[in-house]
């Protein structure tokens, strides 16, 4: 049962912009990056959606774009996008299962991923294969929404993940760090996003109200807007609040 229906893409392209599945467009993107030279570079996307973060590294920073996601409809249409852009030959999109990277090690100079970490349950696992497919001294850069450290006791974040349709696994910076540390990265950083997302939220709560709501009517109807309405409160609340955190992630393998 996909996550990530054809409607749901568009609802989330008119908040967020086409291509993109998360907050922040290109420019979120380049700061995620920022600092590493990705002229030629091979980058694995990890859970790319349907492809405005690679477009944007593949364009704008030059990078050889390998990208991985789990649903038909997503991959469906990130092909499509990068092909109205001609940059089939910098972004290969691959239809994978969930689970282990289907990479040889060493495969990749980069290793990116923008806010698909918490559809992953082992995190620990996760960052292992992740260390294990990037050369020695490669860079894992990314953003993933993590749960505040009173996230349990929050009741906006609870009432956003009771309302939401998504299979979350939130892990928090502490427990976030930890893995990464433990499968050998160095230099672990975490970056707290929660001020930067929280006006934003805010803002996407208005225009869902306001200015698209007519649009979201005709893409899914009344009702499907309606909730989706009050799962964004709480959306913005619990960023309000640091329940719930976009954070960017930074680590370097051993070299
Ligand atoms: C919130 S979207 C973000 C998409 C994209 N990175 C962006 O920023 O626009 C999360 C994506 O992760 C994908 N995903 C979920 N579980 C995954 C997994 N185990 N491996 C790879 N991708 C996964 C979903 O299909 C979805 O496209």
């Amino acid at each position: 049962m996909t996550q990530y229906p054809e409607e749901f893409i568009e609802r989330l392209h008119l908040v967020w912009g086409t291509g993109f599945l998360s907050p922040g467009g290109g420019e979120e993107v380049a700061r995620i990056v920022r600092g590493l030279d990705l002229k030629d570079a091979r980058v694995l996307d990890v859970g790319c959606g349907t492809a405005g973060p690679a477009i944007t590294l593949a364009r704008e920073f030059g990078a050889r774009m390998t990208c991985i996601d789990v649903e038909e409809p997503v991959v469906a249409r990130a092909r499509q996008l990068v092909a109205a852009q001609g940059l089939e030959d910098r972004i290969d999109i691959r239809l994978t299962a969930p689970g282990p990277l289907p990479f040889e090690a060493d495969s990749f100079d980069v290793v990116f991923s923008k806010d698909a970490i918490l559809h992953i349950p082992d995190k620990p696992a996760f960052f292992a294969d992740v260390l294990r497919v990037l050369r020695p001294g490669g860079a894992f850069a990314a953003s993933d929404w993590l749960a505040g450290p009173d996230a349990a006791a929050n009741p906006a974040f609870r009432r956003y993940q009771e309302l939401g349709h998504l299979d979350f696994a939130m892990a928090s910076a502490a427990e976030t760090e930890a893995a990464m540390r433990a499968a050998g990265f160095r230099d672990v950083t975490t970056t707290n996003r929660a001020g930067w997302y929280a006006d934003m939220a805010a803002r996407e709560v208005d225009a869902i109200a306001g200015p698209l709501r007519e649009d979201i009517i005709r893409i899914a109807g009344e009702q499907v807007l309606a909730r989706w309405l009050e799962t964004r409160r709480a959306l913005r609340d619990a960023v309000r609040t640091q329940g719930l955190c976009p954070t960017h992630l930074r680590a370097t393998g051993p070299g």
